[in-house]
């Protein structure tokens, strides 16, 4: 099974009532930890590189390490996509080395302005069968590497919503509905506390992504900014010398509920990369003469696996899905 685009993945998922993992990466023990995950699940999953990730670790490296996660996994569907693109030529460059999905995220600019950006990256991924997620609406947290403060993002406009999708020719939308990037979503002084004084965060914004719904009816809606931040993986970072006071993501019942309406694409990065730093500070902490990276990416590699694993069954609900999507994607849209 190659590569494929996110048609036959969204067809499925919207009339499953479950979404896809889109997991960001960096290196080869996430590629793997992520593939291993889903090739068990029989899960679809869309693997995302950031503008970061390519300047981390080069667009080749991480092209062939995905290639490489193909090749040993040849039943599960899997999408390369770019996270956040923010210029054409940066979509442009990864349409044409290989990817099978872009993001053109140019949310932060005027809408007009945001129409034409996004209907020049369609244009061109669409001669390539690549596929193109658009954004409306702001975040909190990073995107374009412009830091939106908490209490400055916009929620999408569900008015803006029919008229972008037919102008532009996207294929999917990310909305803001209340989720944040990175593992301080919110200020402690947007939420309340539970009875152990852990941060409970404000729900998400249902009725945007309802109102939006009803405005778009079948098209495939985007979350991104959608780890949960796991308290035990907060207390393992802090237990053995981190210091992350007050990190606090989306609770996952709230991103299921999403999974089961129009959301077919839910991102996770920052609960990843918890997993893997607890796990390394805590075997560095036990294990203090050990020198050798395998040794600790060891145990990093198989924490993604299992948070992955996790995500896939309890929150997208995509697990057992990947024959049911290569078959659409053979009947109806391979090329
Ligand atoms: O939304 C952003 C992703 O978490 C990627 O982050 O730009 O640090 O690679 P990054
Ligand atoms: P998190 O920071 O919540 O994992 O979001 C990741 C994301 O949206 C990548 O585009
Ligand atoms: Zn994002």
């Amino acid at each position: 099974m190659p590569l494929m685009n996110t048609k036959a993945m969204f067809d499925k998922a919207y009339n499953g009532g479950y979404a896809i993992g889109a997991f960001n990466v960096n290196n080869m023990e996430i590629v793997q930890g992520i593939t291993e995950a889903a090739g068990e699940l029989k899960a679809p999953v869309i693997l995302q590189v950031s503008k970061g990730a390519r300047a981390y670790a080069n667009h080749t490296y991480l092209v062939k390490l995905v290639e490489a996660a193909v090749k040993e996994n040849p039943d599960i569907p899997i999408a390369l996509h770019l996270d956040h693109g923010d210029t054409f030529e940066l979509c442009k460059d990864c349409i044409d080395g290989g990817f099978t999905s872009v993001m053109i995220d140019a949310s932060s600019k005027p809408y007009e302005e945001n129409v034409e950006l996004t209907s020049k990256v369609v244009e061109y991924a669409h001669k390539y069968d690549v596929t193109v997620e658009a954004e409306l609406g702001t975040l909190a947290g990073i995107e374009d590497e412009v830091q939106v403060e908490h209490g400055a993002e916009a929620y999408t406009k569900p008015e803006e919503v029919e008229d972008f999708v037919k102008k532009t020719g996207c294929d999917s939308l990310a909305i803001a509905i209340g989720t944040s990037h990175g593992a301080y979503k919110f200020t402690p002084e947007q939420c309340t506390r539970n009875a152990e004084g852990i941060l409970v965060p404000p729900p998400l914004k249902f009725e945007v992504l309802e109102a939006c719904m009803k405005n778009i009816p079948g098209f495939p809606i985007v979350l991104h900014g959608s780890s949960s931040v796991p308290q035990e993986f907060v207390k393992m970072v802090n237990q053995y010398g981190g210091k992350m006071p007050d990190a606090v993501g989306i609770p996952e019942e709230q991103l299921r509920k999403a999974a089961t309406l129009a959301v077919c694409k839910i991102n996770i990065d920052s609960d990843i990369r918890l997993a893997m730093t607890g796990n390394i500070r805590k075997y560095f902490a036990e294990h203090p003469d050990h020198f050798d990276p395998r040794q600790y990416l060891k145990p990093a590699r198989q924490a993604v696996k299992d948070m992955v694993a996790h995500k896939i069954k309890n929150v997208l609900g995509c697990n057992g899905h990947a024959e049911e999507t290569v078959k659409v994607w053979n009947e109806k849209y391979k090329k």
